[in-house]
């Protein structure tokens, strides 16, 4: 994943991460959240959507990805947060850090990348303080951009050929995680579905991610779609091209499972 793609997808989704954070505001009041713990936290979207939400907490970032932390570290800096992030380089397939307790857990389409999943969630149950919150997010379907149809359905297969391809490396894509979180002992409080659905005409920051998006499907799977469909990618990612096609949305959905 590309840092600057998890950056585009959270300004897309901004107003359903904040919707979601108060929302855990409101769960947590017998609770208060003084550190958080994100795991696989990516550029930090979770954590400065948290740290906003808490004022007086701080938060522990874990990921495998220098890359990552580095550019999280940058981006702390920016916001001001620079003093209430620690981040921390950890490949969580070989072990669980030490980050002591933590009174709110957050795991954001990261879950799903480890070698072991339960063997993750029993340890997030193990840091969770005794009243902590966990708050997981899984993709449920992969977001759509192209009106119904276009190229005959190209969208489809490229969605079809990047599962295939997921599928391969990441095989604990769309589990049942309420059972594996039940199974490693956290209690499942609600699910919910976040949805983002951006009308035509699209802002420039939603054709980005659009043109962010189709081209990682261009560049990724280029062995995997007919040259039909690489040539109709390609026409859609000449310059001003999507911006000139009617009907271009944004329609993604994320599962949102949030557990003691
Ligand atoms: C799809 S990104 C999600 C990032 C962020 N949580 C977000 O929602 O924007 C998955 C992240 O998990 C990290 N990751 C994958 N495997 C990991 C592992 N074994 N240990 C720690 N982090 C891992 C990746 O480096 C990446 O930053």
């Amino acid at each position: 994943m590309l840092p600057s793609l998890l950056d585009i997808d959270a300004e897309v989704a901004r107003p359903q991460i904040e919707a979601l954070t108060a929302h855990i505001a409101e769960i947590a009041t017998n609770h208060p959240v003084k550190h958080i713990l994100d795991v696989g936290s990516g550029t930090g979207t979770g954590t400065f959507a948290l740290l906003r939400r808490f004022p007086d907490a701080t938060s522990t970032a874990v990921d495998t990805s220098a890359d990552m932390l580095r550019h999280l570290t940058g981006a702390a800096r920016q916001h001001g947060f620079g003093d209430r992030v620690r981040t921390l380089q950890a490949d969580l397939d070989a072990g669980w850090p030490a980050v002591g307790p933590a009174d709110l857990i957050w795991a954001s389409s990261s879950i799903h990348h480890m070698a072991d999943p339960d063997r993750v969630l029993r340890e997030i149950r193990s840091t969770l303080a005794p009243g902590g919150l966990f708050v997981m997010i899984e993709m449920e379907a992969m977001p759509y951009f192209l009106p119904a149809g276009h190229a005959d359905g190209l969208e489809g297969r490229c969605q079809a050929a990047a599962s295939e391809a997921k599928a391969e490396h990441l095989p604990h894509i769309g589990s049942d995680w309420p059972a594996r979180l039940e199974a490693a002992g956290l209690s499942v409080l609600e699910a919910r579905l976040m949805t983002v659905e951006l009308p035509a005409p699209l802002s420039e920051k939603a054709q980005l991610y659009a043109a962010t998006v189709l081209g990682r499907y261009r560049t990724t799977l280029a062995d995997r779609l007919s040259v039909a469909d690489l040539a109709a990618l390609d026409e859609l990612l000449a310059p001003g091209a999507l911006a000139a096609l009617p009907g271009v949305t944004v329609r993604s959905t994320r599962d949102v499972y949030f557990a003691r």
